[in-house]
């Protein structure tokens, strides 16, 4: 994969994208007629957010819409609940192993890497296996106590004593927490954590000038990024090797498939894998949730009243926010979707985040409401690759907002919120806020 928009050669410049009707000669496909970078452009997404308008005409008019791009290979946009469940459920089928984020034009096939979200079947489950022990629902009740812990101590860090300040809530709250527990997990060392945090934001943020060094195109960025993660690994799994610990890591080099280790490469980019995926995705969530609060106040006055509804409630920010938009799937053969006609070697875009938007899947899916049940939401994806993380995601989303319930006394927004410049990260780079905490 890469979580981060996969280069495999740069986008260059912004192009204007065009009607796809006049494109879509030997297909069958919609007649609807909309700019298609609307749904890849990363500097869109950082000026507008999700293009839910678009999703919404698309589930209603074209949910298996084609679409070219400029500076992307063509791909169909899949927007519809119940098709990407569908599509997800079968992952020989619609393959991972292409890469998982949207092929650029004119890129070069991707190599077969051993990371577990580009595996399909039948070498997948056999790589999950090796980690899936560690974040089961009872191995996340086990570390409670270390979430707990590292939450605590970034709320007591924040806390203003009953005085009014302000905050880059992502920085001062959203960011530490998964930073702190993917870290821990690994045995990434505490005074190493800002070092992670700086290479997880430049291998994500690549697309976004804030996270580029000066002279640097975004494959530059995130090769260099990438290349200083791998340095760090590198030496923590020698590390780990010669004198193991408790740690993710230390299992890793002592785990076997099919009675043969882990080689070092696949060693490399688990760790990546563990990262990258755990780091952003629970960062955005936490902030998306609390911006979803500040602008649904009475949701949260809801919510400290009865705070027996915040399992309800951090699957209700998880639909809300849907912090990854979309991943890809390559067609592995020719097949049909909703009647059209899907070609093999086809790119699909799995539109989780308009999925959660979905009129057939939700109850007025636009209201945000911290009571929703049942709430089928496809937030950590669907199937053969579910989220590996996702009962730990759920566990840091709830400690943090109990210990935000428990001791925020007031808070409002302080300033417009700054979006990432990624179209499969829904990230938010900055969220100033007003508040008073105990
Ligand atoms: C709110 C937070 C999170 C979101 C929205 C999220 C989202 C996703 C999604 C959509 C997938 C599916 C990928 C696909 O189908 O191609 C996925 C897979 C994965 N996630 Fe998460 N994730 C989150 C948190 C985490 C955390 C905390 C970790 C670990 C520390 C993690 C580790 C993984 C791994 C290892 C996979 C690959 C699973 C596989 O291929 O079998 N994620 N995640």
């Amino acid at each position: 994969m890469r979580w981060s928009d996969e280069l495999r050669s740069d986008g260059g410049s912004k192009r204007v994208g065009r009607s796809l009707a006049a494109e879509c000669t030997a297909r069958q496909c919609n007649l609807l007629s909309f700019d298609a970078l609307e749904l890849v452009d990363p500097d869109r997404f950082a000026l507008r957010g999700y293009p839910h308008d678009l999703w919404a005409q698309l589930r209603a008019e074209a949910p298996v819409a084609y679409c070219e791009a400029t500076g992307f290979k063509p791909f169909w946009a899949i927007t519809k609940h119940a098709d990407i469940m569908d599509i997800s459920k079968q992952a020989s089928k619609f393959s991972s192993a292409q890469g998982i984020t949207l092929a650029r034009a004119g890129a070069r096939p991707m190599p077969a890497v051993d990371m577990l979200v580009m595996l399909d079947p039948p070498r997948h489950g056999p790589m999950r296996r090796v980690a899936n022990a560690r974040f089961t629902p009872k191995a996340v009740r086990f570390r409670n106590e270390e979430v707990e812990r590292i939450a605590i101590e970034i709320i007591d860090t924040a806390a203003t004593n009953g005085a009014d300040s302000q905050c880059d809530f992502v920085e001062r709250i959203a960011a530490p927490l998964p930073l702190g527990i993917v870290a821990w997990i690994l045995g990434v060392p505490p005074k190493d954590w800002d070092l992670m945090f700086r290479l997880t934001n430049e291998v994500i943020g690549k697309d976004d000038p804030d996270f580029r060094r000066d002279g640097e195109t975004p494959s530059q960025t995130i090769k260099r990024a990438r290349g200083e993660l791998h340095h760090y690994f590198v030496d923590l799994i020698a590390a780990r090797r010669a004198d193991p610990q408790q740690d993710l890591v230390s299992e890793l080099t002592q785990a076997e498939i099919d009675g043969e280790p882990l080689t070092e490469t696949q060693l490399l980019q688990y760790c990546e894998l563990i990262v990258e995926a755990g780091n952003e995705t629970t960062r955005n969530a936490i902030s998306g949730g609390l911006l979803a609060f500040a602008e649904h106040p009475a949701e949260w006055e809801k919510l400290k009243t009865n705070p027996d509804l915040l399992p309800e409630a951090v699957d209700e920010i998880l639909r809300w926010v849907s912090p990854i938009s979309h991943f890809i799937r390559v067609a592995n053969e020719d097949c049909e979707i909703r009647g059209v006609k899907i070609a093999a070697g086809d790119q699909l875009a799995l539109y989780y985040a308009s999925a959660n938007r979905d009129e057939d899947a939700f109850a007025d899916p636009f209201a945000f409401r911290i009571d929703r049940r049942p709430n089928q939401h496809l937030t950590f994806g669907f199937g053969e690759h579910f989220c590996m993380g996702a009962h730990l995601a759920r566990a840091e989303l709830s400690t943090i907002f109990r210990h935000l319930l428990a001791r925020l006394e007031h808070f409002e927004l302080a300033g417009p919120v700054e979006r990432l410049a990624s179209a499969v990260n829904g990230s938010i780079k900055r969220l100033p806020v007003t508040y008073r905490m105990s």
